[in-house]
């Protein structure tokens, strides 16, 4: 997804750019530009369709010298990527720079009035249209121009302009789509995430939708879209630059992998007080918990794997029908939710579009929202009612691995914390709950240790045309996440549907060698599983199956085995998705595919 960088300070702007453009580089991007304004008010803007590499190619004999700037690396949306729609846009007399995350929903409205008024556009973006504005309503001052300019915009938009007009000066605004800034006595650096400032500070302010930094030199301030100062707080990260690079692992993903171990503990720590869970104030209380008569559950693509999961353990523990929705349909379809309905929404990256619209459709009837993610000050944590965190540290490579993990983990917490707090959890079953949880920890670890199998069993799957990932019940659940998984990296198409459905029509699919990948931690459906498993060999396919200890008729019957340590059959999902991920990764690898950065996709999707 695309990435924004500015700078406004004392320091060079193009050096504090550019390294914070490769450092969002991971969010997957097809351009890349910068304009910098040098002392005499001159502005210089380079794009380049392509990697940074060849735009910082491009600036080498430049030499520019400013202390302002933005920059940009884009993911196209509106327009084919191309150096005329890489950003900065420009307006039409050069004299305003603009880089933008997000959609300009009005944007072909407003370009027929500018039309209208005689401006030429010269590329296909909508951002093109904001810098336009900018032009066509400039009062002599940057900050009142920018009020103006906001009332206009429709959409999601994260922005950093700078102009000609106002050398020395840098204005953010943001409006469903995350900005913040890092500062410092020397200056302001402006970006998107945060990772692409933890270099330059630690010390943060990130902006609210509807709201304006407006920086000048080393100091800022900040407006509201009325164009009225507020006062913002700043925070202290305690993310280092070390704890995103890879860490000696050849990919992101394979890192994270490993980490799953630790941060489970982390999370669980951070849940668990004295053998009990214990959530404080970030969860409901009886009285609220007794007054919501349906849980929906809603997320996208892993997270929403992750939520199916933990859906089936709230019916476990609470003994209530619930419900889960892909936050893309949920957004459009809503007719139970009202007042009485908690929706949980999960969320990574906390900025999913598709995740944050269905979120604040419920919101808007009434419903209450305990959300789930792992960045802190997201606009998921910021909007909901509730936030439960992940504790899974910055997930880097665009294939989630540990977020699902520690999102199960936040899921089984939180349906424990509600059946305590409605009596429905007597203390021994809560506390043997929690040791179990407590267990996965040492199971993961092992499961970590013992990677060795996976080249191999990629050797025999990577040259499939497709592969079917199969399980009864939660194992079904966990088959779908291992699909996605292979799909997104090794570019394999994979279909995954509960066991007993292959009868029913995508059994003609099964030839020779086909690779069949089972799913087995269910002791109650093992005679059902082996069938399954008998019925595929029988049409010549490969089978690999992934089975808990003990399950030895499994064995007998499957081309291929990996066992993991036995568990609650509901906390099983941890364990079973981890062989799967290393499947993956081992299969991408072979393929000699991009592991870390997939083709096509990005970290965040920010756009609905
Ligand atoms: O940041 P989110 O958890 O909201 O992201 C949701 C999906 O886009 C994400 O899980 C995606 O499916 C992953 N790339 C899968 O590995």
């Amino acid at each position: 997804m695309c990435g924004i960088v500015g700078y406004c300070g004392k320091k060079n702007a193009e050096d504090h750019i550019i390294h914070g453009l490769e450092i969002l580089e991971y969010r997957g991007y097809d351009s890349a530009g910068i304009s910098v304004l040098n002392e005499d008010g001159k502005l210089t803007t380079v794009k380049r369709v392509g990697k940074l590499e060849i735009l910082k190619d491009a600036l080498t004999s430049l030499h520019l010298e400013g202390h302002v700037g933005i920059g940009h690396t884009r993911w196209a949306t509106h327009g084919i990527p191309s150096d005329k729609n890489a950003h900065p846009q420009v307006s039409e007399d050069g004299s305003f720079s603009v880089v933008h995350n997000g959609i300009i929903e009005n944007f072909i409205d407003l370009k027929s009035k500018l039309l209208a008024k005689g401006y030429t556009f010269k590329s296909d973006t909508d951002t093109e249209v904001v810098a336009n504005l900018f032009q066509d309503y400039n009062t002599g001052d940057f900050l009142e121009t920018a009020v103006k300019v906001a009332k206009d915009l429709k959409g999601a938009f994260a922005l950093g302009i700078i102009s000609s007009h106002y050398p020395g000066e840098l204005l953010g605004l943001r409006y469903q789509s995350p900005l913040v800034l890092g500062v410092d006595d020397q200056g302001t650096i402006l970006a998107s995430d945060i990772p692409a400032i933890m270099d330059y500070t630690k010390d943060i302010i990130s902006l609210e939708n509807g709201e304006i930094a407006y920086c000048q030199e080393d100091q800022r301030s900040f407006y509201s879209f009325e164009g009225e100062e507020i006062q913002k707080n700043m925070e202290h990260i305690d993310w280092n630059f070390e704890q995103a690079s890879k860490d000696g692992y050849a990919h992101f993903m394979l890192k994270e992998i490993h980490e799953q171990a630790e941060v489970i503990k982390k999370a669980l720590d951070m849940k668990i007080k004295d053998g009990k869970v214990s959530l404080g104030d970030q969860s409901f209380s009886k009285e609220e918990l007794a007054s919501f008569d349906k849980i929906y559950f809603t997320a996208c693509g892993t997270a929403y794997h992750a939520a199916e999961v933990g859906l089936r353990f709230f019916e476990e523990i609470l003994g209530l029908k619930c419900q889960s929705e892909i936050a893309s349909e949920l957004k459009y379809y809503q007719p139970f939710i009202d007042d009485k309905t908690l929706l949980v929404v999960v969320s990574q990256s906390g900025e999913t579009g598709d995740t944050l619209a269905a979120m604040e459709e419920a919101k808007a009837k009434g419903a209450k929202i305990l959300a789930i993610t792992n960045v802190v000050g997201s606009s998921i944590a910021r909007q909901a009612d509730k936030v439960q965190y992940c504790f899974a540290g910055p997930e880097i490579s665009v294939a989630s691995t540990k977020a699902y993990t520690t999102q199960l983990i936040c899921l089984y917490t939180i349906a424990l914390d509600f059946g305590q707090k409605l009596g429905l959890l007597d203390d021994q079953t809560h506390q043997a709950y929690v040791q179990d949880l407590y267990d996965l920890v040492g199971k993961v670890d092992l499961l970590l240790r013992r990677e060795d199998p996976y080249k191999d069993l990629a050797g025999k799957i990577k040259n499939a045309k497709e592969i079917f990932y199969l399980g009864r019940g939660i194992d079904y659940l966990s088959a779908k996440e291992g699909a996605l998984k292979i799909k997104e990296i090794s570019y394999i198409n994979a279909v995954s549907f509960p066991s007993g459905e292959l009868k029913h029509g995508s059994i003609a699919l099964l030839e020779d060698g086909v690779p069949v990948i089972f799913v087995i931690t269910q002791e109650s459906l093992l005679d059902k599983s082996i069938s399954n498993i008998k019925e595929v060999k029988a049409r010549g396919a490969y089978t690999l199956s992934i089975a808990m200890e003990g399950m030895d008729q499994v064995d007998e019957v499957s081309d291929d085995v990996v066992k993991v340590p036995r568990t609650n059959p509901f906390f099983a999902p941890v364990l079973a998705v981890l062989p799967q991920q290393f499947l993956a990764y081992e299969t991408s690898l072979a393929l000699g595919n991009d592991v870390d950065k997939p083709r096509n996709l990005a970290k965040s999707v920010t756009v609905e």
